[in-house]
């Protein structure tokens, strides 16, 4: 079976068509689930199981009696990762990472699924505050850094030398090997495979960032609205980009309901939209959640003309081309804001965040390298990218077949060794 036969709603228009509660991953999870369904009722025992299930995969991650997170709260301080463990592993956690999106879904929704008002139970925040602390450690740890920018002139403001220093890291990437690969040898399955992973963020492109909008001033608050204003389609529900993104997967034969994927995706999927959350709601990571938009915006353009490309050689057009084609142009634009006003103004209004603006920056880039090697190992190896949905035997049995029809290559990912996830 196909992805697209997979699908809870294939061909589903209808905006209320959600998705269901997700399949527990782990302990963690499950008891929260349970809780969050009606399952479990809300009381000491059922937040306690929670609690301890989260403590007990946390372990080995980080120190978790402390917690540092909270708007405004101190930066984390105390005993890094413990080395003993691989840091990296949490990226990679599915219970962990689960557990996290569905404490940030709260935020969000759409999750009819959820009996009851638990956005602000302070007892899920705080277990949610554990676990983003371990996460801060993590990606403390995994995320190579430049040298924080120096200004040292009147010429090199701050904001100028941070600007400089994402660009530089940027176009480092400038080559999107997957992309490239894509446009010229994913197979049907594979773009479809794409768009799936994509779904969890894009359904819901620009939110996370939105969290930002009153943390900043001045300059840089005026870039990310008018950034935001593009993303949301400029009073326009139609040409809001999740509206347009939408279009493509029903295009696709792809359901459009929010987190319909959410079982099919790797638990670094699900890392990489809870850190834009994590950076985003909190005021003390208002350079991180800046520095993210920026190095997501500058790496955008030229991977969607070779992914517009991708979807063209199939033979689709722009009802599924719009999405990528819209943000070659968009983008273009929105790096130059990105770069210059949204971070480079912060950088000038507050000279002590371009740390965390590189930091968030680079800890984009390091997601997306992740999420590229992902799917990378995965077609290279002949396999899907996505997680067994419990129905199709393997994992990825009915990509790899359809890969390996419809390839003329189907070790496809000869010339995309370390490919970016643009
Ligand atoms: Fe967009
Ligand atoms: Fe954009």
């Amino acid at each position: 079976m196909t992805i697209a036969e997979h699908s809870p709603a294939a061909t589903s228009t209808n905006a209320a068509a959600h998705a269901g509660p997700p399949t527990p991953r782990g302990p963690a999870s499950a008891a929260l689930l349970d809780l969050l369904t009606g399952r479990a009722a809300h009381s000491p025992e059922s937040l306690g199981a929670i609690g301890e299930a989260v403590d007990a995969a946390l372990a080995g991650f980080a120190e978790t009696g402390q917690t540092g997170a909270g708007d405004d709260a101190a930066p984390v301080t105390g005993p890094a990762v413990d080395p003993a463990a691989d840091p990296g592993a949490f990226l990679h956690h599915d219970d962990l990472q689960l557990t996290l999106f569905l404490l940030y879904l709260l935020h969000y929704g759409p999750a009819p699924y959820v009996a009851g008002d638990f956005e602000w139970d302070p007892d899920l925040l705080t277990i949610r505050a554990h676990i983003e602390d371990a996460f801060e450690r993590v990606l403390r740890t995994v995320v190579q850094v430049p040298e924080p920018p120096t200004a040292g002139s009147a010429e090199r403001t701050p904001g100028r030398a941070v600007t400089e220093t994402l660009f530089a890291m940027t176009d480092a990437v400038a080559k999107p090997k997957l992309a490239m690969w894509a446009g010229r040898k994913a197979t049907e399955e594979q773009l479809r495979e794409l768009l799936v992973l994509r779904s969890i963020y894009t359904l819901r492109e620009a939110d996370p960032h939105s969290w930002a909008i009153p943390r900043l001033r001045g300059r840089a608050k005026a870039a990310l609205v008018e950034i935001q204003s593009d993303e949301y389609g400029n009073g326009r529900p139609g040409r809001m980009h999740a509206e347009i993104f939408a279009g493509t997967l029903r295009g696709m034969g792809l359901s459009d309901a929010p987190d319909a994927y959410v079982d099919r995706v790797p638990a670094i999927t699900l890392a990489s939209l809870n850190m834009m959350s994590f950076f985003g709601l909190h005021r003390r990571l208002r350079g991180a959640i800046a520095g993210h938009l920026a190095a997501f915006e500058m790496t955008s353009s030229i991977p969607n003309k070779h992914y517009a490309r991708a979807f063209r050689r199939h033979g689709h057009d722009t009802d599924v081309t719009w999405y990528f084609d819209e943000h070659v142009e968009a983008d273009a634009v929105h790096e130059q804001i990105a770069g210059h006003d949204l971070a480079g103004g912060l950088a000038d209004e507050e000279p002590e965040l371009a740390g965390d603006i590189v930091f968030g920056a680079a800890a984009s880039l390091h997601m997306d390298d992740l999420i590229g090697a992902h799917m990378d190992a995965a077609w290279s190896a002949g396999r899907s990218a996505l997680r067994d949905d419990g129905a199709a035997g393997q994992p990825g049995t009915a990509a790899t077949m359809s890969a390996a029809q419809n390839s003329e290559d189907a070790g496809a990912a000869d010339d995309a060794e370390a490919p970016d996830a643009r």
